[in-house]
């Protein structure tokens, strides 16, 4: 990170030079010291500094990116969001630009200036793209966002940096830091307003993989000693899916265990315990609680990866984390708790789901 505010100038000076069209490529930004002085190379310390390694190698595939430029659901929300909100004149900053389609859909839309932030090298593809479409008022920057700067704030941040877990993408900490540093007063955020899920479910009868305990009889074979082997990997206790045939129903009536406005909201004010107590409503075997998000632009203009819903947008995976089986009858009392250290890493997450009142 360019930490002194010396650095913060350099950065700051340099990205102005490529915005006036002034090449880089002169002998002061190609000397290796004074490039790694503006941008020193990251020590991987922290789980955040490791994510952010992993995320930029993780979006420069062509694959991750096709996913999500194949994903209806998610292509319409953005192009209907962009239209409705984004005005002629607005100066707009796409917070991980990919492949540059948020900023050509703002740009197509009469935006004055787009700055295109990406930290992977998929934002060479970006402006390859832009010019062989005539995208002319698009500025990509190929920084992470926290090292992004301008002399004026702008009139509306898009961005897609949801997770399945919604949060594990670092969402809330790079849209925060650019809202405080680079949005106008009263600005935009296109998405803002999240919700994120914890439904406890029933999986359907011949999708259901219980713990390898739990199977007692595997023709014959009683399999129920491995229970003193259960693993010690966090990852052992988590699914992943987005394949609509796996989840049978919800068993209490689903509603979010959190809501954020990310106009409003700062990273320190998410609580760290999540506890709900709620009456089973379908009866079956409580294979474990299903972590799905919303993200919604007007009431009518919602993005959905719930495993029930039949829109959902297909490339999210959504997250099973699995609990011991029981069954829950109808009146039955769920009580949930979530505790995390950090919303943004799941391996921090744990969960509990005690029952009442069935037999
Ligand atoms: C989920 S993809 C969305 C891509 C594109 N906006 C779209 O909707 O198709 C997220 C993108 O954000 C980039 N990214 C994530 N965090 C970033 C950050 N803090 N600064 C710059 N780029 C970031 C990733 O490299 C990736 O290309």
């Amino acid at each position: 990170m360019a930490s002194s505010p010396i650095q913060r100038l350099s950065v700051a000076f340099f990205q102005k030079l490529r915005r006036l069209g002034i090449s880089l490529k002169c002998k002061l930004e190609n000397s290796p010291r004074l490039r790694a002085w503006i941008d020193p190379p990251e020590e991987l310390s922290t789980p955040a500094e490791k994510y952010r390694k992993f995320n930029e190698g993780y979006f420069a595939d062509l694959h991750t990116q096709e996913r999500m430029l194949a994903d209806q659901p998610r292509m319409q929300f953005y192009h209907e969001a962009i239209s409705r909100h984004v005005k002629k004149g607005d100066r707009v900053i796409d917070l991980g630009t990919g492949t540059g389609i948020l900023a050509a859909f703002a740009s197509r839309q009469g935006a004055e200036r787009v700055y295109a932030v990406d930290h992977s090298s998929i934002i060479e593809h970006a402006k390859q793209l832009a010019a062989e479409n005539g995208i002319e008022n698009v500025d990509f920057e190929d920084v992470h966002s926290s090292k992004f700067y301008l002399d004026e704030p702008v009139d509306v941040i898009v961005h897609e940096q949801m997770g399945d877990y919604l949060f594990d993408e670092a969402m809330m900490t790079n849209v925060c830091d650019l809202r405080e540093r680079l949005l106008k007063p009263g600005g935009l955020i296109l998405p803002s307003q999240f919700e994120l899920f914890c439904e406890p479910i029933t999986l359907h009868d011949e999708r259901r993989v219980p713990y390898i305990w739990e199977l007692e009889d595997v023709y014959g074979f009683d399999f129920s000693s491995m229970e003193r082997s259960r693993p010690q990997d966090v990852d052992y206790y988590r699914l992943v899916s987005c394949d609509l045939g796996v989840v049978k129903h919800f068993m209490t009536e689903p509603a979010p265990i959190m809501k954020v406005d990310l106009h409003h909201i700062s990273e320190a004010r998410l609580p760290l315990k999540v506890k709900f107590t709620r009456k089973v409503t379908q009866a079956g075997i409580l294979d474990g609680l299903v972590v799905y998000m919303k993200a919604k632009v007007d009431d009518d203009l919602v993005l959905s990866s719930s495993p029930l819903d039949p829109g959902r947008a297909p490339h999210w995976g959504y997250r099973i984390l699995r609990l011991d089986q029981s069954y829950a009858e109808v009146g039955a009392e769920l009580e949930v708790t979530l505790t995390v250290e950090d919303w943004s890493d799941p391996d921090t997450w744990e969960w509990y789901c005690g029952q009442w009142g069935s037999e």
